[in-house]
């Protein structure tokens, strides 16, 4: 992924971005260095869903903002869906409960926590795809 986005940037001529390898647990980034911080269908795969939050706040400057596309829970699903590979490809043995994320989110100090959107995720008896915002 970091090859293809090298190459799309060379090709678009965009001299302002780079790219960095890290894990969504551990940022390399500086603290309190960004505006923004998007992520899309990651966040879900993350074992430590409170690591990721609080290493996303740490390197937002104040006012900076989240914006995240993500699978959550509707119900708890059951431990043999749980422990099935295909659904965490398909990102929804890794999610956790809507609530529980909310939680965690204003836990880690996020406010103005707002839901754009929500729509059946892979597995929708289970599953939501959320688009949400959070402000540090
Ligand atoms: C469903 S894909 C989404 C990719 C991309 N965000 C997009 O919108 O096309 C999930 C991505 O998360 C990456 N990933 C999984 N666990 C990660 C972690 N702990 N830290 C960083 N990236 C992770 C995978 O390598 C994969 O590229």
């Amino acid at each position: 992924m970091l090859e293809k986005a090298r190459e799309n940037a060379k090709k678009g001529g965009f001299t302002n971005v780079e790219f960095r390898k890290g894990d969504i647990e551990n940022l390399p980034v500086e603290d309190s260095s960004v505006d923004v911080v998007i992520s899309n269908c990651v966040i879900n795969l993350a074992p430590d869903k409170a690591k990721v939050f609080a290493e996303t706040y740490r390197v937002l400057k104040t006012g900076g903002k989240l914006m995240v596309s993500d699978t959550v829970l509707i119900k708890p699903l059951p431990e043999d869906l749980k422990n099935d590979k295909d659904l965490l490809n398909g990102c929804v043995s890794g999610a956790i409960l809507k609530e529980e994320y909310l939680n965690l989110l204003k836990q880690t100090g996020f406010t103005d926590i707002t839901i754009h959107k929500e729509t059946p995720a892979f597995l929708p008896d289970y599953g939501l795809s959320i688009t949400f915002s959070a402000v540090k």
